[in-house]
């Protein structure tokens, strides 16, 4: 697949109805976790290695993108509000967005937007909003995209497949990871060989059994740090360029991930586990290894994976961590070990977590249109 398939050609642009004046589409898009993490990327936002992830459901982005036509200006026009304040600070991110994805929908400047946003996990939790908010934006645009073509003379609507996929294509310009938040409750970004369909400009469906035990698999959300990053994801990718060991690391990935579709097919837990915490290690480790350095866990991310491993041993719960590149701590862990595991993150997590807050998830199918106007 080449990126030219995104882009309409002349012929079809014609068909834009310029008489679409005004109109509204909002969408709820999820977070996600990697399980094998995506670190590093080339030009375009193409990633140096292979990533899988499972969806969540709880933490969503709800976005309403309401267009109108523009009378004039070349420009982009457009207002971003979060829970109805008016946020300018976020302008900068959506104008590079709207820069990187012009060339694959042209009608950007023809319109004024107002992009209203809500989180459903809380804005300064450290839990990054860019996965599920750049998705939820990109399916709000790729709407508009379809109604543009619909109510032009003869035109028809794009078909799902397609739609989904440029709308993954889109959340990659502008967040990496977003383009694992579309569709799908395990997701694969990055062309893998043991794959099939997988490729470095969308996200796809994991197309292999995921076994039993992995149904309705629990992440809780530990926030350790609810502060601003210390490390933006633009700077970590950047940190992986001359990494002395950024060639073995991309390999690595790509060899976890063959590992994981066999685990993933299995149900083995106890694969599982090694994999996951493994990759979180080793995201941690590359930055803790580069120049500059860094070191994104807290004390209580140390206490919290001491317990985790310490409970495991005496327990044989299946329980795992794994981290994003921050100090917060995700727990996954089996449906069939709910109670027990909460129990224990209720007793001896809670008290390492900012003012002891947590957020229970599972995983989810992915994004939904929730109204058209
Ligand atoms: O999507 P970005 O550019 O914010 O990068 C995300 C990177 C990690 O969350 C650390 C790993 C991943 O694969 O999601």
């Amino acid at each position: 697949m080449k990126i030219e398939h995104f882009i309409l050609g002349p012929e079809r642009y014609q068909e834009y109805n310029s008489s679409l004046h005004s109109g509204a589409f909002t969408w709820s898009s999820p977070s996600n976790i990697a399980l094998v993490k995506y670190w590093g990327k080339k030009e375009n936002q193409i990633p140096e290695n292979p990533s899988i992830s499972f969806t969540l459901d709880a933490c969503k982005t709800t976005t309403t993108l309401k267009y109108s036509k523009k009378e004039s200006g070349a420009d982009f026009s457009f207002e971003v509000f979060l829970d109805g304040e008016k946020k300018d600070e976020f302008k900068p991110k959506i104008e590079t967005f709207f820069k990187r994805i012009e060339l694959y929908l042209p009608f950007l400047r023809a319109y004024h937007f107002k992009i209203e946003t809500s989180n459903t996990f809380p804005h300064s939790s450290g839990i990054a909003s860019s996965a599920s908010g750049m998705s939820a934006l990109a399916l709000c645009l790729m709407s508009m995209e379809n109604q543009l073509l619909m109510s032009s003379e003869g035109g028809k609507p794009l078909n799902d497949g397609f739609f989904t996929e440029k709308a993954s294509f889109l959340a990659r310009l502008g967040s990496g990871s977003a383009c694992r938040s579309i569709e799908g409750d395990v997701v694969v970004w990055g062309k893998h060989a043991d794959i099939e369909g997988s490729s470095d400009l969308f996200g796809v469906k994991f197309p292999y059994t995921v076994h039993e035990n992995f149904k309705n698999y629990n992440d809780t959300i530990l926030l350790v740090d609810k502060g601003e990053k210390q490390v933006s994801s633009t700077v970590g990718h950047d940190l992986m360029y001359g990494h002395p060991f950024a060639q073995e690391r991309f390999k690595q990935a790509h060899k976890h991930l063959s590992h994981m579709i066999d685990v993933l097919k299995r149900g083995d837990l106890k694969a599982f586990i090694s994999l996951v915490e493994s990759e979180a290690l080793t995201l941690h480790a590359m930055m803790m290894s580069s120049m500059p350095y860094f070191i994104l866990m807290k004390p209580s991310t140390l206490e919290i994976i001491n317990k985790i491993w310490a409970f495991r041993n005496q327990t044989g719960s299946n329980l795992c961590f794994t981290l994003d590149a921050g100090a917060n701590v995700h727990v996954l862990y089996p449906e069939k070990e709910t109670e027990q595991v909460l129990e224990f993150i209720k007793n001896e997590l809670v008290e390492y977590c900012q003012n002891g807050h947590y957020i229970c998830d599972t995983i989810g199918f992915g994004a939904n249109l929730l109204d058209e106007e």
